[in-house]
């Protein structure tokens, strides 16, 4: 699979580095709280696993929830049509809420998902995102929690796919462009 790479952008060590400080941001707003964790699914559980055990060190009450949204087919661009294909089915009102995603891209799928996850009244909502990429963005949405800026490039690895191949590289790399061309 290495061969299918271009250049390696974060190494392994790189990003649990940064996301040791994510976990500390995140504890330093909910310090004794309890907050459900929203693991989208595929792409965020390499990323939600390494994040919610930096945690587990810290003083906070984490609950695990997974939602499976899908909005890209097997290419490369998103569709712009959202699908839930897994809900959760715990309430959401009166808890602190955050959404870990693995990146954000056009926006779409976290607008859609933020709007709807609104509508169950949490006392809180915030989006977390290992990757963010601004220069494609379609629709507004900022996240809260943000790993790493990138440019516009398509990124497989720790989670991030291409036709659901490369999610369990341990690094985040650029793909070679010939593989989806
Ligand atoms: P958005 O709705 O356009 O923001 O897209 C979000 C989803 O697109 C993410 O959850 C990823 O699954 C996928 N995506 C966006 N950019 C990349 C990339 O560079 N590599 C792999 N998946 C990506
Ligand atoms: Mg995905």
């Amino acid at each position: 699979m290495r061969n299918d790479i271009d250049t390696i952008l974060y190494e392994a060590e790189t990003i649990r580095e940064r996301i040791k400080v994510m976990a500390k941001e995140i504890e330093k707003d909910y310090r004794g709280e309890t907050v459900v964790m929203i693991c989208i699914l595929r792409g965020a559980s390499v990323f939600f696993c390494d994040l919610v055990r930096e945690l587990g060190d810290l003083d906070l009450d984490v609950r695990f929830e997974f939602m499976c949204v899908s909005s890209y087919g097997s290419g490369t661009t998103s569709s712009g049509e959202v699908r839930i294909v897994k809900d959760i089915n715990t309430p959401l009102a009166d808890r602190h809420v955050i959404v870990v995603e693995d990146i954000i891209d056009s926006g779409n799928t976290l607008s859609y998902l933020k709007r709807l996850l609104a509508q169950r009244n949490p006392k809180s909502l915030r989006i977390c995102a290992l990757l963010d990429k601004p220069s494609r963005r379609k629709v507004e949405l900022e996240g809260d929690y943000i790993g790493f800026t990138v440019e516009d490039k398509f990124l497989v690895g720790y989670g991030l796919d291409y036709a659901e191949k490369y999610r369990n590289l341990k690094y985040i790399g650029v793909l070679k462009p010939e593989i989806y061309q």
